[in-house]
């Protein structure tokens, strides 16, 4: 496994690499959903470049960027057991020159859900994912559907983009209780851990209604928002059943729609989301 720092050093070592090229980018402190993703890549790809890039420009000045867990050389053995074949890790200047000023924006899809408590964060992440899909030069890149409006959001800016690069979506990762695996769940007490699966139980109960027939969207929010507040640490930012394409709220699920909550447990933030009808993959297939 080669490591480069450099955008100059990765672009030599990529020429090398046989085709079709996997790239599974990340903000290192690795899990269990990340090496998910890179197996993924190693199993369908014929190399697999995997970056750990802490991504200032995502980060809000009020956000946890300065605290963001790193472990370097834990990532680094996770990732050549995992199999990957080169690893990008540039500084920030490496990526952002000190007069960077060329942003790429998605519109709409990016003001909702996350963009309403975060408006300047998938600024930063299609900024970032574009910058290394232009240096790394993949065919695939793999996300987690845990940041499912990242996932759209990409998908949006690689079709607008026309960037030659297939989408693929790895299912979310969780804990044998349901926690969605996330760098954050470190920052959580033994209490507030504790509190977090409310989460993904209030997501079961989503599936479980709609499993029942019902269709209305505003009951199932209702009975979810009730859910999650029994919890006693947790509050509730929002809570969304949104068109799966265009993230707008629904008011009767007779289309794919996506469920998702972000819920503050003391001073950490968490996410989780169901695609309905459970099972359904969140990006339209494609043919190939
Ligand atoms: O999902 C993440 O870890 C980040 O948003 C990403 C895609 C690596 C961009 O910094």
């Amino acid at each position: 496994m080669i490591v480069a720092r450099t955008i100059p050093e990765l672009r030599e070592r990529r020429v090398d690499l046989p085709s079709p090229v996997g790239f599974v980018p990340t903000m290192g402190f690795l899990h269990e959903g990340h090496i998910a993703l890179v197996h993924q890549a190693v199993e369908e790809c014929a190399a697999t470049v995997v970056s750990l890039f802490v991504n200032p420009t995502q980060f809000a000045p009020n956000e946890d960027l300065s605290n963001y867990p790193r472990n370097e050389a834990r990532d680094l053995a996770l990732l050549e057991a995992a199999g990957a074949d080169l690893v990008f890790i540039p500084n920030a200047e490496e990526m952002y020159a000190d007069n960077h000023e060329t942003w790429v924006v998605v519109d709409r899809l990016t003001r909702r859900l996350e963009g309403t408590v975060r408006p300047t964060h998938f600024q930063g992440v299609a900024t970032v994912v574009s910058q290394l899909f232009h240096i790394a030069e993949p065919q695939q890149a793999y996300f987690g559907q845990k940041d499912a409006q990242q996932v759209l959001v990409i998908e949006r800016m690689v079709r607008d983009l026309h960037f030659p690069v297939a989408l693929r979506v790895g299912a979310t990762v969780r804990e044998p209780d349901g926690l969605a695996m996330s760098s954050r769940n470190t920052y959580l007490s033994p209490e507030e851990r504790q509190a977090a699966p409310v989460l993904r139980r209030s997501l079961d109960l989503a599936e479980r209604l709609w499993l029942e027939g019902e269709r209305d969207a505003e009951r199932i929010r209702k009975e979810m928002t009730e859910l999650v507040e029994q919890e006693p640490l947790a509050r509730l930012d929002y809570l969304s059943i949104a068109d799966a394409g265009t993230l707008e709220e629904i008011h009767v699920i007779d289309r794919k729609a996506l469920v998702s909550l972000a819920v503050r447990i003391g001073k950490t933030r968490l996410i989780d989301n169901a695609v309905l009808p459970p099972g359904e993959p969140l990006l339209a297939r494609r043919p190939a």
